[in-house]
């Protein structure tokens, strides 16, 4: 599949004012500063569509942006998110369980992890929380490029080992560097397979 239109369409604090659920869709989540806009930026190689900076908590809405006219990649806040106060990390909280319960057409959550850390509690009992609620998700890891290829197999390793403690079988793991663009087809590749499948209900 390539790219042709990336387009930023709407951004929501509420799922219920979300686009409707006539396209599929694909979100990227994970903590603050993972990369998840870089991400989306790589995807659809442009700059500057999904806002990103050095500082964690840039984004803190829900935002659709729609590509080829024909499908959605949704942009989400991070999670854990310290800088902010405890009140706002709740509604955040609040704000990312609503859609991820309640959004029809959302095919496949994105989880980012940057290949650089250790496995960390709060993203593994969010991948549980997940696997809970029959939410299909993949594994991402970011920052690639900031590390060897032999760290990289060795992070992955320690990674899988630490998943197959509580899941019977691994998800589906791209390893990825939005700066230099790797791992980018791989995820395009993904995204036109699955749309393949996707029958939005009549009634939508
Ligand atoms: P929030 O919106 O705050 O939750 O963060 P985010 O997950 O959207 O992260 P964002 O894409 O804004 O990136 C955070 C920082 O990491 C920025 O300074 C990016 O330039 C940097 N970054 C993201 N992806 C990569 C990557 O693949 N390689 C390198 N070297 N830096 C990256
Ligand atoms: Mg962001």
């Amino acid at each position: 599949m390539k790219i042709k239109s990336a387009e930023f369409v709407i951004s929501n604090t509420d799922y219920k004012l979300c686009p409707k659920e006539s396209l599929a869709e694909y979100a990227f989540i994970g903590r603050s500063n993972v990369g998840k806009s870089s991400l989306i930026n790589g995807l659809v190689d442009r700059k500057n569509l999904a806002k990103t900076s050095g500082k964690p908590g840039k984004t803190q809405l829900i935002n659709h942006y729609k590509i080829n006219n024909n499908w959605f990649l949704v942009d989400l806040p991070g999670y854990g998110y310290a800088s902010t106060s405890k009140k706002n990390r709740e509604m955040f909280k609040g704000m990312i369980n609503k859609y991820l319960i309640n959004r029809e057409n959302l095919i496949c959550l994105f989880v980012l992890l940057d290949i650089r850390h250790k496995p960390q509690d709060i993203d593994l009992e969010f991948m549980m929380k997940m696997g809970e609620l029959g939410t299909p998700f993949v594994i991402v890891f970011t920052k690639s490029d900031k590390i060897s290829q032999t760290q990289i197999s060795k992070n992955l390793d320690h990674y899988k080992e630490e998943m197959l403690k509580n899941w019977e079988y691994l998800p589906e793991i791209f390893v990825t560097s939005s700066e230099k663009r790797i791992g980018m087809k791989e995820i395009i590749q993904f995204i036109g397979k699955h749309n393949q499948d996707f029958e939005p209900t009549l009634s939508r």
